[in-house]
């Protein structure tokens, strides 16, 4: 039995690292709606409909776990998925609040995701569920997401946009900041140097793996693999997946599905 993952692209593959870190035997399931990429503008109802149709096929694939590998989809589906799903459904929000509340000493906490995120306010209502008199500063950086998948990461333009997104943030005097979106680890490093070193980045999926872990016992897999399946195949998918997870770029099994029909 494997864990399945899923988020809009290959924002994910940072939980899938975190992931094979806590569970270095275990067979992995990764979904990529990559032709639906992005999430982060779409409706609830819409992001809704993708998920339950991405974690239906995922449980065909025989999966023990469900770890929603998308912000945007845990805030609108977790809750629906947890009831429909007859297997433990984990999402991205909830150990990334706790881990941000854990750490910050002014209770001033930044959280950054997509506009789907920020308006949903998941992030606000987990961290006040925590502590009440937390501070929360919300913001959408929806260009993050497209310079991530366009392969921008080291680019200047990066930088400006992190600038211009993130400068206010410096104001409000905050000691931690969530990145609360899956695609954002990847350009982490830009984002604490326009932050500066006094402020904590969350990653989510480093704590997200780690409530994985918590759940579910590393049992020995002898046949262990990996299965990616994607709605739209792209080389830089392979290429990053390769990248990101250090595989040898001709072994890895990605399949092109259609969920439409
Ligand atoms: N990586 C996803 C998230 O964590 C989705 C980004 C998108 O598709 O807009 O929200």
């Amino acid at each position: 039995m494997s864990i399945g993952l899923f988020d809009s692209g290959i924002g994910g593959l940072t939980v899938m690292k975190q992931i094979i870190r806590e569970f270095p035997n275990k067979s992995i399931v990764y979904f990529g709606d990559t032709l639906r990429v992005p999430y982060g503008n779409k409706s609830e109802q819409i992001v809704k409909k993708f998920s339950i149709q991405i974690s239906k096929f995922l449980l065909k694939q025989d999966i023990e776990m469900l770890i929603i590998a998308c912000n945007t989809a845990t805030s609108y589906a977790l809750k629906s998925l947890a009831e429909i799903l007859p297997i433990p459904v984990i999402g991205v929000i909830n150990p990334g609040a706790m881990a941000a509340k854990n750490i910050t000493k002014n209770k001033k906490i930044g959280v950054i995701g997509t506009k789907g995120t920020i308006n949903s306010k998941a992030y606000e209502k987990s961290l006040k569920a925590l502590d009440n008199s937390i501070e929360v500063f919300q913001k959408a950086c929806p260009l993050f997401v497209p310079l991530v998948e366009e392969n921008l990461i080291n680019d200047e333009i990066t930088f400006l946009v992190t600038k211009k997104y993130l400068e206010e943030f410096k104001s409000f005097g905050i000691d931690t900041l969530i990145l609360g979106c899956t695609h954002y680890p990847i350009i982490k490093n830009v984002i604490s140097k326009v932050l500066g070193e006094n402020v904590n980045i969350i990653d989510s999926a480093i704590e997200t793996a780690k409530v994985a872990k918590s759940i579910l016992k590393n049992t020995n897999d002898n046949k262990k693999f990996y299965k990616f399946f994607v709605t739209d195949y792209t080389e830089y998918f392979l290429e990053f997946t390769s990248k990101i997870l250090n595989l040898d770029i001709n072994n890895i099994d990605i399949q092109k599905v259609s969920l439409e029909d």
